[in-house]
């Protein structure tokens, strides 16, 4: 049997964070389905779900059992559908934990089958966030730290732009 994850999130847009608990988890599981899901407590992305797309395909190419997918629903309903038996996160910090295990709660209410799996965040990811880079990126700051250097490029010129 073959054992499938879903890593959610918004990636909005993907760091190196990100790409640490993708890589992580792909050693777990048999396939996991990175999911760019929309999180409907949040303000408009500032990447489209395509350009947030093409981006982790950019920085995953080399994990050959990571796939992406992009949702605008209910992801308990997406891991039902596809038989996943995990959706993966990443924990940063107990100010990440409310609002993770409210939402790990709710999603095993709609879906019992399937169970959230927390890893813990690196060390020196603690404190990075999706927004941290676009806060950084956009008044001109490095984000070479935070971001996977393949799109570094691309994030920069697009959030400078959005200033
Ligand atoms: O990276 P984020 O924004 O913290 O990820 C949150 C996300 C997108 C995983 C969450 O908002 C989500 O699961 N959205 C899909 C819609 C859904 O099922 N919402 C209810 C979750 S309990």
């Amino acid at each position: 049997m073959r054992r499938i994850a879903v890593c959610p999130g918004s990636f909005d847009p993907v760091t190196l964070g990100h790409l640490d608990i993708i890589t992580r988890a792909s050693k777990l599981f048999d396939k996991v389905i990175v999911l760019i899901s929309r999180n409907a407590g949040k303000s408009e992305p500032s990447f489209t779900a395509t350009e947030r797309m093409l981006m982790i395909e950019a920085v995953t190419h080399n994990l050959d059992n990571v796939v992406i997918d992009i949702l605008d629903g209910l992801l308990a309903d997406y891991v039902r559908n596809v038989g996943a038996v995990a959706i993966v996160k990443g924990l940063r910090a107990v100010s990440d934990f409310e609002y993770e295990f409210q939402m790990a709660l709710a999603n095993k209410k709609l879906y019992p089958e399937a169970e959230t799996v927390f890893l813990t965040t690196a060390s020196e990811n603690m404190y990075l966030s999706s927004s941290v880079v676009k806060q950084i990126a956009c008044f001109g700051g490095d984000i070479s730290h935070f971001v996977p250097e393949v799109i570094l490029e691309n994030i920069q010129q697009r959030l400078v732009k959005e200033r």
